[in-house]
């Protein structure tokens, strides 16, 4: 099987709102493919669709080699899907609601007490499997969605926003993890908001207003989505400061990040007129993911 994933034009259409807009990918067995945009620009919407649970309007799709729209229950029986709203009961323990997705999925029975273990342990629940779900901690329970989902060893799984509300270690931890999943061949498609998790991405597709504007790896898209030059200004007064340097003929763009200011210019020939005009160096640097993330989102 070449592409685990592959979608043509695929579109949804709520009223006479588009939320997905001919959306066409494709994505690698075993690959960790990041989708990343702006709050409503169709991630979950287009992620609902690949796993079966909502219909497309019109285009095409196929998973795992099966066809979206003709092969639903074959894709949905293969593939692990943890919502962006973690489908955990929370009047069961952790085991038992291993157990219950381990049912749902029809794993073989004689199987179903060691895939439990296997997922205590590797969400680190060992210890705390007799726990209900309501008691515990966010990262705990995250990791505990996510034995949900691959219960069933799926080849392929969707993770929407698997990583909202947790602390930086659970962060740190749950993406070892989707690691070791996808060196062992499971293709992961994640989205996030996170730039530093985005970063562990082999490709990142970036949409917005449910169009797909750009896709490519992390570095990649760092040296050819920027058109210009982008420089770091460090001002005592970045806020104030930031409007007016917006206003001026030769910068396309301005942003904050933390107490430096980003500012892309259309080329290198201005950098001379910006230090004269703030009275501080102009450095140019490879722009972030975060920048990227930005120029992407203001493009439409
Ligand atoms: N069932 C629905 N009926 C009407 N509109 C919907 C429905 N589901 C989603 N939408 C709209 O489609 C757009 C895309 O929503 P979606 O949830 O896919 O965005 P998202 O990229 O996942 O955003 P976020 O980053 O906030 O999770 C939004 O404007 C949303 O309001
Ligand atoms: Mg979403």
């Amino acid at each position: 099987m070449e592409y685990a994933v592959t979608t043509d034009r695929l579109t949804r259409v709520f009223g006479n709102f588009t939320a997905v807009d001919q959306l066409t990918l494709q994505i690698k067995p075993g690959e960790i493919y990041g989708f990343l945009g702006p709050n409503g620009s169709g991630k979950t919407t287009a992620i609902r669709m690949l796993c079966g649970i909502l219909e497309p309007t019109s285009g095409t799709a196929t998973v795992l080699g099966y066809d979206l729209s003709r092969e639903t229950e074959q894709i949905k029986r293969r593939i692990g899907y943890m919502s962006q709203k973690f489908s955990l009961y929370d009047d069961l323990t952790a085991a038992e609601n291993l157990g219950f997705y381990a049912g749902l999925y029809n794993t073989p029975s004689r199987e179903r007490k060691s895939r439990v273990q296997e997922m205590l342990d590797m969400a680190g629940l060992i210890g705390r499997e007799d726990e209900l779900v309501a008691n515990l901690s966010g990262g705990w329970k995250q990791r505990l969605a996510l034995g949900c989902a691959i219960i069933s060893r799926p080849a392929i799984v969707f993770l929407d926003e698997p990583t909202s509300g947790v602390s930086p270690t659970s962060r740190r931890r749950f993406f070892n993890i989707i690691s070791r999943l996808a060196s062992e061949g499971t293709t992961v498609m994640v989205t996030t908001h996170f730039m530093d998790e985005a970063e562990y991405c082999n490709k990142i597709a970036f949409i917005s207003s449910g169009r797909l504007m750009a896709v490519d790896t992390p570095d990649n898209l760092k040296q050819n989505v920027l058109a210009g030059c982008l420089v770091e200004l460090d001002l005592p007064n970045v806020m104030d400061q930031m409007e007016s340097i917006e206003q001026l003929p030769y910068v396309k763009e301005c942003s904050v990040h933390g107490l430096l200011l980003h500012v892309l210019l259309e080329d290198e020939s201005s950098l001379g007129a910006l230090e004269d005009y703030t009275g501080v160096p102009a450095k140019p640097i490879i722009p972030s993911l975060e920048d990227v993330f930005i120029a992407l989102a203001n493009k439409n």
